[in-house]
């Protein structure tokens, strides 16, 4: 055997084995599982259907579920005042105006208001 075909078989040799390393190590691709239907129970929150309860609807529902106000525990005034502004200042809450948002409050403070801490 020539010293050129001995080179050429210990390349094919170690290219061989460099092959089967790699196959060994390789993550095995795990096929994913079909998706199967999940049953999520729809939430509907109806609040307190008095006063100005179609402005919270209106100005609330279209960024989150009502629950989020049914889930508060009785706040102070000041506490609902504070929460409908960072709607408005964080979140970006389209209430323009200080009537509405006024209404807004006061609604809120009449259906969970701590009234001992006002
Ligand atoms: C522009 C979108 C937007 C609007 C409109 C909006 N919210 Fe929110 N609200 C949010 C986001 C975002 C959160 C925070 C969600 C979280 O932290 O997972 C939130 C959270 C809340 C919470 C949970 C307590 C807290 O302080 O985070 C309350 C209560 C709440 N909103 C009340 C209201 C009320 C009342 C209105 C209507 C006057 C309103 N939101 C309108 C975006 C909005």
């Amino acid at each position: 055997m020539s010293v050129r075909y001995f080179t050429l078989s210990v390349i094919v040799f170690l290219l061989v084995i460099c092959a089967c390393k790699d196959q060994q190590t390789a993550p095995a691709e795990i096929p994913a599982p079909p998706p199967e239907p999940i049953d999520i129970e729809s939430v509907q929150t109806v609040l307190p259907q008095a006063g100005n309860v179609a402005l919270i609807e209106a100005n609330c529902v279209p960024c989150h579920s009502l629950r989020y106000i049914e889930m508060q525990p009785q706040l102070s005034y000041k506490a609902w005042e504070k929460i409908v502004n960072k709607m408005i200042t964080a979140y970006g809450a389209p209430i323009r105006d200080s009537v509405t948002k006024q209404d807004i409050i006061n609604y809120l403070y009449a259906i969970k208001g701590n009234k001992e801490e006002h």
